[in-house]
Protein backbone atom coordinates (compact mmCIF):
# COMPACT_ATOMS: atom_id res chain seq x y z
CA UNK A 1 0.00 0.00 0.00
CA UNK A 2 1.26 3.68 -0.72
CA UNK A 3 1.74 5.04 2.25
CA UNK A 4 3.09 8.43 0.90
CA UNK A 5 -1.06 9.06 0.28
CA UNK A 6 -2.00 9.60 3.87
CA UNK A 7 0.82 12.54 4.17
CA UNK A 8 1.59 14.93 2.08
CA UNK A 9 4.35 17.63 3.44
CA UNK A 10 5.02 19.65 0.40
CA UNK A 11 1.03 20.41 0.04
CA UNK A 12 0.79 20.77 3.75
CA UNK A 13 -2.37 18.27 4.12
CA UNK A 14 -2.66 14.75 5.76
CA UNK A 15 -5.70 11.98 6.07
CA UNK A 16 -7.75 11.60 8.48
CA UNK A 17 -7.68 7.71 8.46
CA UNK A 18 -4.35 7.91 10.43
CA UNK A 19 -6.09 8.34 13.62
CA UNK A 20 -9.12 5.61 12.87
CA UNK A 21 -8.05 2.61 10.40
CA UNK A 22 -7.45 -0.22 12.79
CA UNK A 23 -4.69 -1.82 10.02
CA UNK A 24 -2.45 1.46 10.21
CA UNK A 25 -2.88 1.32 13.95
CA UNK A 26 -1.14 -1.95 13.83
CA UNK A 27 1.20 -1.03 11.36
CA UNK A 28 2.02 1.36 14.00
CA UNK A 29 2.37 -0.91 16.56
CA UNK A 30 4.80 -2.69 14.49
CA UNK A 31 6.52 0.19 12.66
CA UNK A 32 7.08 2.58 15.11
CA UNK A 33 6.68 1.45 18.69
CA UNK A 34 8.83 -1.69 18.26
CA UNK A 35 11.38 0.26 17.06
CA UNK A 36 11.85 3.67 17.95
CA UNK A 37 13.61 4.50 21.94
CA UNK A 38 10.23 4.98 23.83
CA UNK A 39 10.52 6.69 27.82
CA UNK A 40 10.19 4.16 30.22
CA UNK A 41 10.99 6.24 33.62
CA UNK A 42 13.14 8.81 35.06
CA UNK A 43 16.40 7.79 36.95
CA UNK A 44 14.70 9.18 40.40
CA UNK A 45 12.03 6.60 40.25
CA UNK A 46 14.29 3.27 40.75
CA UNK A 47 17.34 4.71 42.79
CA UNK A 48 18.69 1.63 44.30
CA UNK A 49 18.95 -2.36 43.44
CA UNK A 50 15.43 -3.87 43.22
CA UNK A 51 13.28 -0.47 42.50
CA UNK A 52 10.86 -1.03 39.90
CA UNK A 53 8.23 0.80 38.30
CA UNK A 54 5.81 -0.67 35.07
CA UNK A 55 5.04 0.84 32.07
CA UNK A 56 4.20 0.19 28.68
CA UNK A 57 6.18 0.31 25.17
CA UNK A 58 2.92 0.64 22.53
CA UNK A 59 1.07 -2.24 23.54
CA UNK A 60 3.56 -4.19 25.57
CA UNK A 61 4.05 -3.97 29.05
CA UNK A 62 7.11 -3.85 30.55
CA UNK A 63 9.06 -3.76 33.99
CA UNK A 64 11.82 -1.47 34.65
CA UNK A 65 14.25 -2.80 36.94
CA UNK A 66 17.28 -1.27 39.03
CA UNK A 67 19.97 -4.08 38.86
CA UNK A 68 22.62 -4.82 41.29
CA UNK A 69 25.50 -3.53 39.04
CA UNK A 70 23.53 -0.02 39.19
CA UNK A 71 22.66 -0.51 35.40
CA UNK A 72 18.47 -0.79 34.23
CA UNK A 73 17.23 -3.33 32.72
CA UNK A 74 13.89 -3.84 31.28
CA UNK A 75 11.62 -7.12 30.60
CA UNK A 76 8.11 -8.34 29.15
CA UNK A 77 5.84 -7.99 31.96
CA UNK A 78 4.73 -11.20 31.05
CA UNK A 79 5.05 -14.77 32.30
CA UNK A 80 6.78 -16.84 29.61
CA UNK A 81 5.08 -19.95 31.14
CA UNK A 82 0.96 -19.48 29.80
CA UNK A 83 1.59 -15.53 29.48
CA UNK A 84 0.76 -14.11 32.73
CA UNK A 85 1.29 -10.95 33.57
CA UNK A 86 3.63 -11.10 35.98
CA UNK A 87 4.53 -7.96 37.87
CA UNK A 88 0.91 -6.00 38.69
CA UNK A 89 2.08 -2.89 41.16
CA UNK A 90 3.14 0.17 39.34
CA UNK A 91 5.97 0.90 41.26
CA UNK A 92 8.35 -0.62 44.18
CA UNK A 93 11.60 -2.58 45.53
CA UNK A 94 11.89 -6.21 45.27
CA UNK A 95 14.21 -9.19 45.23
CA UNK A 96 12.51 -11.28 42.98
CA UNK A 97 8.94 -11.64 40.89
CA UNK A 98 6.89 -14.40 41.40
CA UNK A 99 3.81 -15.41 38.88
CA UNK A 100 0.60 -15.62 40.44
CA UNK A 101 -0.69 -18.27 38.11
CA UNK A 102 1.95 -21.89 38.50
CA UNK A 103 4.66 -20.02 40.70
CA UNK A 104 7.72 -19.78 38.70
CA UNK A 105 9.53 -17.08 40.65
CA UNK A 106 12.22 -14.47 38.69
CA UNK A 107 15.29 -12.81 39.62
CA UNK A 108 15.31 -9.00 39.04
CA UNK A 109 17.80 -9.99 36.14
CA UNK A 110 15.27 -11.85 34.30
CA UNK A 111 16.25 -14.62 35.12
CA UNK A 112 14.12 -17.79 35.76
CA UNK A 113 15.05 -19.07 39.41
CA UNK A 114 12.49 -21.80 40.37
CA UNK A 115 9.08 -23.11 40.08
CA UNK A 116 6.43 -24.52 42.22
CA UNK A 117 6.50 -28.21 41.79
CA UNK A 118 9.66 -28.08 40.60
CA UNK A 119 10.61 -31.95 40.80
CA UNK A 120 8.04 -32.15 37.94
CA UNK A 121 9.77 -29.95 35.55
CA UNK A 122 13.12 -31.76 36.20
CA UNK A 123 11.24 -35.22 35.48
CA UNK A 124 10.27 -33.39 31.87
CA UNK A 125 14.41 -32.07 31.20
CA UNK A 126 13.08 -28.93 31.54
CA UNK A 127 15.91 -25.91 31.49
CA UNK A 128 15.66 -23.24 33.37
CA UNK A 129 17.79 -21.29 31.53
CA UNK A 130 16.09 -20.99 28.48
CA UNK A 131 12.90 -19.82 30.23
CA UNK A 132 13.54 -16.34 31.33
CA UNK A 133 11.79 -13.28 31.22
CA UNK A 134 12.06 -11.39 27.10
CA UNK A 135 14.22 -8.57 27.96
CA UNK A 136 13.85 -5.20 26.28
CA UNK A 137 16.76 -4.95 23.69
CA UNK A 138 18.49 -1.88 24.61
CA UNK A 139 17.91 0.35 27.56
CA UNK A 140 19.78 4.07 28.07
CA UNK A 141 19.08 7.06 30.14
CA UNK A 142 19.99 10.81 28.70
CA UNK A 143 20.03 13.03 31.85
CA UNK A 144 17.89 11.34 33.95
CA UNK A 145 15.28 10.23 31.18
CA UNK A 146 15.37 6.34 30.72
CA UNK A 147 14.64 5.11 27.37
CA UNK A 148 14.14 1.58 26.05
CA UNK A 149 13.85 0.16 22.71
CA UNK A 150 12.89 -3.23 21.65
CA UNK A 151 14.83 -3.55 18.30
CA UNK A 152 18.32 -4.76 18.99
CA UNK A 153 19.28 -2.92 15.78
CA UNK A 154 18.53 0.65 16.86
CA UNK A 155 21.20 2.65 16.76
CA UNK A 156 22.20 4.38 20.16
CA UNK A 157 19.64 6.55 22.18
CA UNK A 158 22.26 9.29 21.86
CA UNK A 159 22.12 8.87 18.06
CA UNK A 160 18.55 8.82 18.14
CA UNK A 161 17.54 12.08 20.38
CA UNK A 162 21.30 13.83 18.10
CA UNK A 163 20.74 17.32 18.31
CA UNK A 164 17.67 17.34 20.09
CA UNK A 165 19.63 16.56 23.23
CA UNK A 166 21.07 20.19 22.88
CA UNK A 167 17.41 21.57 23.71
CA UNK A 168 16.65 19.27 26.35
CA UNK A 169 19.18 20.68 28.52
CA UNK A 170 17.68 23.87 28.89
CA UNK A 171 15.58 21.59 31.03
CA UNK A 172 17.57 18.74 32.20
CA UNK A 173 20.38 20.25 33.42
CA UNK A 174 19.90 23.87 34.46
CA UNK A 175 22.86 23.46 36.98
CA UNK A 176 24.56 20.74 37.01
CA UNK A 177 22.68 18.82 40.00
CA UNK A 178 20.29 17.21 37.97
CA UNK A 179 16.27 16.33 37.80
CA UNK A 180 14.01 14.22 39.76
CA UNK A 181 10.36 13.18 39.20
CA UNK A 182 8.18 14.23 42.49
CA UNK A 183 5.05 12.52 43.53
CA UNK A 184 3.45 9.40 41.77
CA UNK A 185 2.56 9.04 38.18
CA UNK A 186 -0.73 10.73 37.33
CA UNK A 187 -2.75 8.28 34.99
CA UNK A 188 -6.30 8.81 32.79
CA UNK A 189 -8.33 7.38 29.80
CA UNK A 190 -8.48 9.60 26.77
CA UNK A 191 -10.39 8.36 24.09
CA UNK A 192 -8.51 9.80 21.15
CA UNK A 193 -6.06 8.55 18.67
CA UNK A 194 -2.38 8.42 20.86
CA UNK A 195 -1.01 11.14 18.04
CA UNK A 196 -3.36 13.95 19.34
CA UNK A 197 -1.28 14.56 22.26
CA UNK A 198 2.42 14.47 20.54
CA UNK A 199 1.53 16.66 17.42
CA UNK A 200 -0.04 18.98 20.04
CA UNK A 201 2.99 19.58 22.38
CA UNK A 202 5.10 19.46 19.25
CA UNK A 203 4.33 22.98 17.72
CA UNK A 204 0.67 24.03 18.56
CA UNK A 205 0.99 26.73 20.83
CA UNK A 206 -2.06 28.29 18.53
CA UNK A 207 -4.43 26.45 20.26
CA UNK A 208 -3.88 27.83 23.58
CA UNK A 209 -5.22 31.80 22.71
CA UNK A 210 -8.28 29.96 22.00
CA UNK A 211 -8.81 26.85 23.44
CA UNK A 212 -7.13 27.51 26.74
CA UNK A 213 -8.56 31.44 26.75
CA UNK A 214 -11.19 31.25 29.39
CA UNK A 215 -9.75 29.37 31.65
CA UNK A 216 -5.94 31.35 31.34
CA UNK A 217 -8.75 34.57 32.45
CA UNK A 218 -9.90 32.91 34.67
CA UNK A 219 -6.31 32.11 36.70
CA UNK A 220 -4.21 34.91 35.49
CA UNK A 221 -7.00 37.24 35.09
CA UNK A 222 -5.42 38.08 31.16
CA UNK A 223 -5.13 36.46 28.33
CA UNK A 224 -2.86 34.01 27.25
CA UNK A 225 -3.30 34.90 22.94
CA UNK A 226 -0.37 37.04 23.28
CA UNK A 227 1.74 34.86 24.49
CA UNK A 228 2.70 32.46 21.26
CA UNK A 229 3.24 35.95 19.33
CA UNK A 230 6.13 36.77 20.91
CA UNK A 231 8.93 38.26 18.31
CA UNK A 232 11.80 35.90 19.16
CA UNK A 233 9.82 32.80 19.16
CA UNK A 234 10.69 29.71 16.70
CA UNK A 235 9.56 25.57 15.75
CA UNK A 236 12.75 23.44 15.87
CA UNK A 237 13.09 20.24 14.86
CA UNK A 238 15.12 17.06 14.48
CA UNK A 239 14.40 13.69 13.44
CA UNK A 240 10.99 14.49 14.21
CA UNK A 241 11.45 15.34 17.64
CA UNK A 242 10.06 19.26 18.16
CA UNK A 243 10.15 21.95 20.28
CA UNK A 244 8.18 25.15 19.99
CA UNK A 245 9.33 28.32 22.12
CA UNK A 246 10.70 31.91 22.42
CA UNK A 247 13.29 33.87 23.92
CA UNK A 248 11.27 36.61 25.30
CA UNK A 249 9.28 35.51 28.23
CA UNK A 250 11.63 33.53 30.76
CA UNK A 251 9.47 31.95 33.30
CA UNK A 252 6.05 33.60 32.53
CA UNK A 253 4.82 30.06 32.08
CA UNK A 254 5.75 28.92 35.82
CA UNK A 255 3.22 27.41 36.75
CA UNK A 256 0.74 29.72 35.51
CA UNK A 257 0.74 32.98 37.55
CA UNK A 258 2.67 31.54 40.71
CA UNK A 259 4.95 34.05 41.66
CA UNK A 260 7.30 32.28 43.49
CA UNK A 261 8.25 29.88 40.74
CA UNK A 262 8.97 32.77 38.21
CA UNK A 263 10.85 34.65 40.78
CA UNK A 264 13.03 31.54 41.10
CA UNK A 265 13.01 31.17 37.42
CA UNK A 266 13.98 34.74 37.62
CA UNK A 267 17.11 34.10 39.91
CA UNK A 268 18.81 30.63 38.34
CA UNK A 269 18.64 32.01 35.12
CA UNK A 270 21.73 33.92 35.26
CA UNK A 271 23.65 30.65 36.84
CA UNK A 272 21.51 28.86 33.67
CA UNK A 273 23.61 31.69 31.41
CA UNK A 274 26.98 30.79 32.58
CA UNK A 275 26.65 26.55 32.39
CA UNK A 276 24.43 26.36 29.03
CA UNK A 277 24.34 30.56 27.34
CA UNK A 278 22.53 33.35 27.58
CA UNK A 279 20.67 32.04 24.69
CA UNK A 280 19.99 28.72 25.92
CA UNK A 281 18.95 29.88 29.53
CA UNK A 282 16.15 32.47 27.90
CA UNK A 283 14.59 29.58 27.15
CA UNK A 284 13.75 28.06 30.40
CA UNK A 285 10.19 28.27 32.28
CA UNK A 286 8.86 30.18 28.44
CA UNK A 287 5.65 29.86 27.01
CA UNK A 288 6.88 26.14 25.22
CA UNK A 289 5.88 22.77 24.26
CA UNK A 290 8.36 19.73 22.76
CA UNK A 291 7.40 16.31 21.98
CA UNK A 292 10.24 13.67 21.32
CA UNK A 293 9.17 11.03 18.69
CA UNK A 294 7.12 9.10 18.88
CA UNK A 295 4.49 9.28 22.02
CA UNK A 296 6.50 11.43 24.92
CA UNK A 297 5.78 15.35 25.96
CA UNK A 298 6.36 18.09 28.09
CA UNK A 299 5.43 21.32 28.51
CA UNK A 300 8.83 23.40 30.13
CA UNK A 301 7.11 25.91 31.76
CA UNK A 302 4.67 23.46 33.50
CA UNK A 303 7.01 20.90 34.25
CA UNK A 304 4.81 18.02 33.44
CA UNK A 305 5.88 15.17 31.47
CA UNK A 306 4.19 13.15 29.67
CA UNK A 307 3.21 9.56 27.94
CA UNK A 308 0.62 9.11 24.78
CA UNK A 309 0.38 5.35 25.76
CA UNK A 310 -1.32 3.88 22.87
CA UNK A 311 -4.71 1.40 23.28
CA UNK A 312 -6.29 0.77 19.95
CA UNK A 313 -6.44 3.73 17.53
CA UNK A 314 -9.40 5.71 19.38
CA UNK A 315 -7.96 5.18 23.05
CA UNK A 316 -5.06 6.31 25.28
CA UNK A 317 -3.60 6.10 28.90
CA UNK A 318 -1.78 9.29 29.35
CA UNK A 319 0.70 8.53 31.87
CA UNK A 320 1.88 12.40 33.81
CA UNK A 321 4.52 13.25 36.03
CA UNK A 322 6.07 16.23 37.46
CA UNK A 323 9.84 17.15 37.24
CA UNK A 324 11.77 19.59 39.13
CA UNK A 325 15.69 20.47 39.16
CA UNK A 326 16.86 18.36 42.38
CA UNK A 327 18.69 21.62 43.76
CA UNK A 328 15.06 23.38 43.78
CA UNK A 329 14.32 24.21 47.58
CA UNK A 330 11.03 21.94 48.89
CA UNK A 331 8.21 24.84 49.09
CA UNK A 332 9.61 25.60 44.94
CA UNK A 333 9.07 21.98 44.79
CA UNK A 334 5.53 21.99 45.94
CA UNK A 335 4.38 24.19 43.96
CA UNK A 336 5.62 22.91 40.37
CA UNK A 337 3.15 19.72 42.03
CA UNK A 338 0.60 21.82 42.59
CA UNK A 339 0.56 23.97 39.84
CA UNK A 340 0.63 20.99 37.63
CA UNK A 341 -1.97 19.09 38.98
CA UNK A 342 -4.32 22.73 38.32
CA UNK A 343 -3.45 22.71 34.86
CA UNK A 344 -2.26 19.33 33.51
CA UNK A 345 -3.99 16.98 35.39
CA UNK A 346 -7.31 15.22 34.59
CA UNK A 347 -8.57 17.76 36.77
CA UNK A 348 -6.61 20.36 35.44
CA UNK A 349 -8.18 23.07 33.56
CA UNK A 350 -6.26 22.81 30.69
CA UNK A 351 -6.08 19.05 30.43
CA UNK A 352 -9.51 19.12 30.38
CA UNK A 353 -9.81 21.61 27.24
CA UNK A 354 -7.35 19.56 25.43
CA UNK A 355 -8.76 16.08 26.24
CA UNK A 356 -12.68 17.32 24.55
CA UNK A 357 -10.69 18.57 21.36
CA UNK A 358 -8.58 15.67 20.93
CA UNK A 359 -11.18 13.33 21.37
CA UNK A 360 -13.80 15.38 19.35
CA UNK A 361 -10.63 14.98 16.56
CA UNK A 362 -10.60 11.50 17.04
CA UNK A 363 -14.40 10.44 16.96
CA UNK A 364 -15.25 12.56 14.04
CA UNK A 365 -13.65 10.23 11.91
CA UNK A 366 -16.20 6.88 12.70
CA UNK A 367 -18.29 8.77 9.51
CA UNK A 368 -16.94 7.03 6.37
CA UNK A 369 -17.47 10.05 4.13
CA UNK A 370 -15.77 12.21 6.96
CA UNK A 371 -12.72 9.66 6.66
CA UNK A 372 -12.52 10.59 3.05
CA UNK A 373 -11.65 14.21 3.65
CA UNK A 374 -8.09 15.48 4.02
CA UNK A 375 -7.06 18.00 6.74
CA UNK A 376 -4.65 21.00 6.83
CA UNK A 377 -1.08 21.21 7.90
CA UNK A 378 0.34 23.79 6.07
CA UNK A 379 0.81 27.13 8.26
CA UNK A 380 4.13 28.68 8.07
CA UNK A 381 5.50 27.05 4.89
CA UNK A 382 8.45 28.72 3.71
CA UNK A 383 9.26 30.05 7.37
CA UNK A 384 12.51 28.04 7.41
CA UNK A 385 15.69 29.77 8.71
CA UNK A 386 19.35 29.79 9.29
CA UNK A 387 19.99 30.10 12.90
CA UNK A 388 23.51 30.88 14.48
CA UNK A 389 23.34 29.31 17.23
CA UNK A 390 20.07 26.49 16.62
CA UNK A 391 21.00 23.18 15.52
CA UNK A 392 18.36 21.28 13.44
CA UNK A 393 16.11 22.24 11.31
CA UNK A 394 14.84 25.91 12.70
CA UNK A 395 11.74 27.83 11.57
CA UNK A 396 11.01 31.62 12.65
CA UNK A 397 7.64 32.09 14.48
CA UNK A 398 5.80 30.04 16.98
CA UNK A 399 2.37 30.60 15.55
CA UNK A 400 3.44 27.54 12.77
CA UNK A 401 2.92 24.05 11.66
CA UNK A 402 6.37 23.20 10.69
CA UNK A 403 7.08 20.80 13.82
CA UNK A 404 3.51 18.90 12.86
CA UNK A 405 5.08 18.72 9.41
CA UNK A 406 8.23 17.15 10.55
CA UNK A 407 6.47 15.15 12.87
CA UNK A 408 4.35 13.72 10.54
CA UNK A 409 6.89 12.89 8.36
CA UNK A 410 8.85 11.07 10.38
CA UNK A 411 6.00 8.94 11.32
CA UNK A 412 6.17 8.52 7.50
CA UNK A 413 9.33 7.75 7.09
CA UNK A 414 8.92 5.18 10.22
CA UNK A 415 6.20 3.57 8.80
CA UNK A 416 8.20 3.20 5.17
CA UNK A 417 11.12 2.02 6.75
CA UNK A 418 12.17 -1.89 6.34
CA UNK A 419 15.16 -1.14 8.75
CA UNK A 420 17.04 1.65 10.19
CA UNK A 421 19.17 2.18 6.87
CA UNK A 422 16.32 2.66 5.11
CA UNK A 423 15.81 6.36 7.63
CA UNK A 424 16.81 9.45 6.50
CA UNK A 425 18.60 11.92 8.84
CA UNK A 426 16.42 14.53 8.93
FE1 LIG B 1 3.16 -17.88 35.08
FE2 LIG B 1 2.19 -20.30 34.72
S1 LIG B 1 1.63 -18.46 33.74
S2 LIG B 1 3.68 -19.66 36.16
Amino acid sequence: EDLDQYINIAEGRMSRKVFWERDIYEQELEKIFSRAWLFLGHTSQIPKAGDYVTTSMGEDDVLVVRQKDGAVKAFLNTCPHRGNRLCFSEVGTARGFICNYHGWSFGIDGALRGMHESAAYEASGFDKSKHGLHEVAQVDSYKGLIFGTLDPTAPSLKEYLGDFAWYLDTLLDMDGEGTEFIGGCVKSVMKCNWKFGAENFVGDIMHAGWTHDSAAQAMLGGSVGELGKAPDSYHVNVNGHGWEFNLDKVGNTATFGDKEVRKYIHEIQPKVAERLGHTRSMMIGSVSSATIFPNMSFLPGQNTFRVWQPRGPGEIELHTWTLVNKSAPDDIKERYRRGTMITFSPSGVFEMDDGENFEYSTRTNRGRVTREQDLFLGLGMGSKIDHPEFPGNVFQGQINEANQRAYYQRWLDFMKAESWDDLPQR
